[in-house]
């Protein structure tokens, strides 16, 4: 097993004023999107009449149902969806969130606690924003989804990576989990099933892991993205209702794009406990306001 290693954030050169440096450190350290772009080349390729299939960007190659786009189109010839809703997302989509989360992870929350996101990707990043403080650790199981790391330093956030390999079908043990805590550690990423890996961690995994995470005081960061594509004898299991105690220390993101095939509608959540969702709504409300009116409704469509 690989040990830990950790990614500190990048610092600006004191040596050169301020006025003379061009990109910031903070921004100039990230990494284009490698998913979008071999996404990108892969469409490019297809476009000229290549025989490719992509394995870039978690996208289903069939439209969305027509239902959901049925109702994004009525929504659309509605005055009323042409305009703000609050920043956290609209009430109903809000409640049909969290009636949704009932239904199919078992998993009890008041729509307070939801906040509506430009995709899952808008979540993982503020959720982030909202609960890390600079130099504050988080432990991110590898191979991962290439956004999870900017996201955390952007944040200022140290990722701290615990690589998992096929001898253990790319899962993570407590006991690495353990060797990797610091005192710095705030976070445990968890991705159940795992993008890009496919990993499916089964219950009493998942629940030892979750244990681990409330034994140590730390937070969770759930992505839950993938949640309704597993195969074969595999189950997915949401960390908070394995571990109830965990809940007042756990962020799940989730959305309607993997399942739904809605990845261009740019409609993501994530749930948590209610300060750090009023401060990630915070954080929205100045940076994107509320996600397109419209495309909030085709996902109400979908979750319901
Ligand atoms: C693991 C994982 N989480 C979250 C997302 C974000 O999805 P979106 O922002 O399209 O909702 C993706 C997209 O590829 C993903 O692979």
């Amino acid at each position: 097993m690989s040990a830990a290693s950790s990614h500190p954030a990048p610092q600006p050169d004191p040596a050169v004023r301020p006025a003379d440096r061009r990109v910031s450190a903070r921004i100039g350290a990230i990494a284009e999107s490698a998913t979008l772009a071999v996404d990108a080349k892969a469409k490019a390729l297809k476009a000229a009449g290549r025989p490719v299939i992509g394995f870039g960007a978690g996208e289903p190659d069939f439209p969305t149902p027509d239902y959901i786009v049925e109702a994004a189109v009525q929504a659309c010839r509605e005055p009323r969806f042409h305009r703000y809703t609050p920043a956290g997302g609209l009430p109903e989509l809000k409640k049909a969130i969290a009636e949704k989360t009932l239904r199919d992870s078992g998993w009890q929350v008041d729509p307070a606690q939801v906040l509506v996101t430009n995709g899952g990707k808008q979540a993982i990043y503020e959720a982030f924003a909202a609960i890390l403080d600079p130099g504050d650790e988080v432990i991110v199981p590898a191979p991962y989804w290439t956004t999870y790391p900017e996201s955390i330093q952007l944040a200022g956030g140290v990722p701290v990576e615990v690589v998992a390999d096929e001898t253990t079908g790319y899962k993570v043990s407590v006991e690495q989990l353990e060797a990797a805590r610091t005192e710095q550690t705030k976070v445990l990423l968890f991705v159940s099933p795992s993008n890009p890996t496919g990993a499916v961690y089964t219950r009493d995994e998942a629940e030892a892991i979750g244990r681990w995470a409330v034994e140590h005081g730390l937070w969770v960061l759930t992505d839950e993205i993938y949640e309704h594509l597993v195969y074969g004898d595999a189950q997915f299991h949401s960390l908070p209702v394995l571990v109830p105690e965990l809940a007042d220390k756990c962020i799940v993101v989730n959305g309607v794009a993997k399942t739904y095939a809605m990845t261009g509608w740019r409609v993501g959540w994530l749930i948590g406990p209610q300060d750090v969702v009023k401060a990630a709504a915070n954080l929205q409300s100045h940076a994107t306001s509320n996600v397109s009116n419209v495309a909030q409704v085709a996902a109400l469509t979908a979750v319901s």
